[in-house]
């Protein structure tokens, strides 16, 4: 069983990035977290980063194909603006976990809509690192691996 965890742009700079809104967990460290997770619960973890739209598309567009099981993904910013990536978890046919390290509804306006929920399966957010470990938690729940 095989799933992926896509970050999006900026996240490569988690841990040196507004810490007071992020705090100090560097992108490695939730890894790492991922990592143990999925140990525990037996399934295998792809991760990859991109600042890139398109390469996000691209990846999500190929899972399918790649036999992934299911899709953890925090598009930070393409988040609000990502028809494109919307579009590419709407035909994917596998099941996608939004999460956000931050509550985006407590912060500025612009960032109140995402895009990506209503084609994902359920959001997480506001747990800091935690909503990264929480999410894939709940998506290996739904496809039912213990
Ligand atoms: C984020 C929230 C987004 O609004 C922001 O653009 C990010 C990170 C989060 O994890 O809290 O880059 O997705």
């Amino acid at each position: 069983m095989k799933i992926l965890v896509i970050h999006g742009p900026n996240l490569n700079k988690l841990g040196v990035r507004e810490p007071a809104v992020y705090g100090r967990v560097t992108l490695v460290q939730i890894n790492n977290s991922l990592k143990a997770v999925a140990k525990k619960r037996k399934v295998t973890l792809v991760i990859k980063q991109s600042n890139h739209e398109g390469q996000i598309v691209d990846l999500i567009g190929a899972s399918a194909g790649k036999k992934f099981s299911g899709i953890l993904i925090n598009p930070a910013a393409y988040t609000h603006t990502s028809v494109a990536i919307r579009d590419a978890i709407a035909a994917c046919g596998i099941i996608v976990v939004e999460v956000h390290l931050s509550n985006i509804h407590s912060r500025e306006e612009f960032r109140h809509q995402s895009l990506i929920s209503p084609v994902a399966q359920g959001t997480i957010m506001g747990f800091g690192a935690k909503s990264y470990t929480l999410g894939l938690e709940a998506l290996l729940d739904l496809l039912q691996i213990k």
